[in-house]
């Protein structure tokens, strides 16, 4: 994922060199982020990087293999000696699939080649559901995509309107057919708490979800970014700001529809059919390994370095045309910003956060949190801190209790 405003930071030197002294750890598992940053239309919620065709500025998305194909060969470069296969590898936006699908295939033969691709690795593929077929998603699993996750976002045709979502929704039934034809597993993505949408229209995306026979689900709350549509209009007055307590509610309910539905909850957002199909990808960010993100805008996180790059398209192009890295900036964190960034990521997930990684002097508030009944006081005596569903409600509390 790339958001919108990129942090200040220093330099990063033209050739993209690590810093002095820093070597990737050949133990850590190492993945790729491909950010593919084109969508047909903008929808009036999100502030993803990403641009239409009007938006690119004579850049010619046809072009775009070649620009990932050079930052592909300057990472190369940077991790020479301490390359490693990919576990993971995951084309997001944007809209990946706007792309044909020999492009993206093109780019993973890149990744293929230049580092390597495990051979029991996780592949996926975001999708939106008006731009994939059986034979694209066929071309896909045959190059060794493994996963599709499908935009699907809501089931109820005046939520995906107040969405700005141009999609049929009777096409997230056809392309989940198509990914299930080519053998690819399917994730779908839902959002709640759009303008209007009541409980009612939330439990029936999320059946229809769930009758669809997913492997895994994606529910977020609708996050009102600045600067969208979406945030002028609600600014305007012209709709309501999602109500904090509906959105609770509906979270409730996709928690407990996806229980019954056998699915089990492995991060804040994220549920899975078993834990084979949780998706490895995203739990390397949260666990806080290495992963090189390819594209404009795309984060990358390699041996405790953090670095962005630029975020149009076209000056993206023009930087690696002139053989110049197109990160905009780096930084490496101190110890405690670290320990900041581990609380805030691994309190997330299923597996919790260790009790060690929290610092001494927060650990007494363990038990208040416990009572509260906001973290599982079984795992706490095991030594990890792994929300109870009030606390995933209330996740960035927990967070500050740990560290303020
Ligand atoms: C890059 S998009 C997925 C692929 C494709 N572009 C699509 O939308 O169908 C990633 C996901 O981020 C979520 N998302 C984007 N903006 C959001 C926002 N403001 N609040 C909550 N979720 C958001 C949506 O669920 C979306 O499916
Ligand atoms: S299609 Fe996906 S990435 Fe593109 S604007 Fe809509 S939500 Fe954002």
């Amino acid at each position: 994922m790339s958001p919108s405003v990129l942090p200040d930071g220093d330099p990063v030197p033209a050739d993209g060199a690590l810093p002095h002294g820093i070597a990737p750890d050949p133990s850590v598992d190492f993945g790729v982020y491909l950010h593919i940053p084109f969508c047909r239309v903008r929808c009036g919620y999100c502030d993803f990087n990403t641009y239409t065709a009007e938006e690119l500025r004579g850049e010619r998305r046809e072009d775009y293999p070649d620009a990932v194909a050079r930052e592909i060969a300057l990472a190369a470069a940077v991790l020479g000696g301490t390359r490693r296969p990919a576990q993971t590898v995951f084309f997001g936006g944007g809209t990946p699939t706007l792309l044909p699908a020999g492009a993206l295939v093109r780019m993973l033969d890149d990744v293929r080649g230049a580092f390597g691709i495990a051979a029991d690795a996780e592949v996926t593929v975001e999708a939106n559901p008006d731009t994939v077929t059986e034979d694209s998603l066929r071309e896909l699993a045959d190059a060794g995509v493994t996963r599709v996750s499908i935009g699907m976002q809501s089931a109820v045709p005046h939520v995906l309107a107040s969405l700005d979502r141009t999609h049929d929704p009777a096409n997230v039934a056809t392309a989940v057919a198509a990914a299930r034809a080519a053998g690819l597993a399917v994730s779908l993505d839902l959002i709640y708490g759009a303008p209007g949408e009541s409980l009612d229209d939330w439990r029936t995306s999320v059946r229809t979800a769930l009758d669809l026979a997913p492997d895994h689900l994606s529910a977020y709350a609708l996050i009102i970014e600045d600067g969208t549509q979406l945030a002028r209009r609600i600014r305007r007055g012209e709709v309501p700001v999602p109500d904090d307590d509906l959105q609770a509610e509906m979270y409730e309910l996709v928690d407990d529809l996806t229980r019954a539905a056998g699915f089990d909850w492995y991060e804040v957002s994220n549920w899975a059919r078993d834990a084979a199909q949780r998706s490895r990808h995203n739990l390397a960010y949260w666990r806080g390994t290495d992963w090189w993100g390819f594209g404009p805008g795309a984060h990358s996180h390699v041996a405790g370095v953090r670095w962005w790059n630029v975020k149009h398209p076209a000056a993206y192009a023009q930087r690696l045309g002139k053989g110049v890295s197109p990160a905009a900036a780096r930084e490496v964190p101190d110890a405690q910003a670290q320990v900041l960034e581990r609380i805030l990521l691994q309190s997330r997930i299923r597996e919790g956060l260790a009790v060690d990684a929290v610092p001494a002097a927060r650990r007494t508030g363990i038990a208040g949190l416990i009572a509260d009944g906001l973290v599982e006081g079984a795992d706490a005596v095991r030594g990890r801190i792994v929300l109870t569903r009030r606390g995933r409600l209330l996740a960035d509390a927990v967070v500050r209790a740990l560290t303020e």
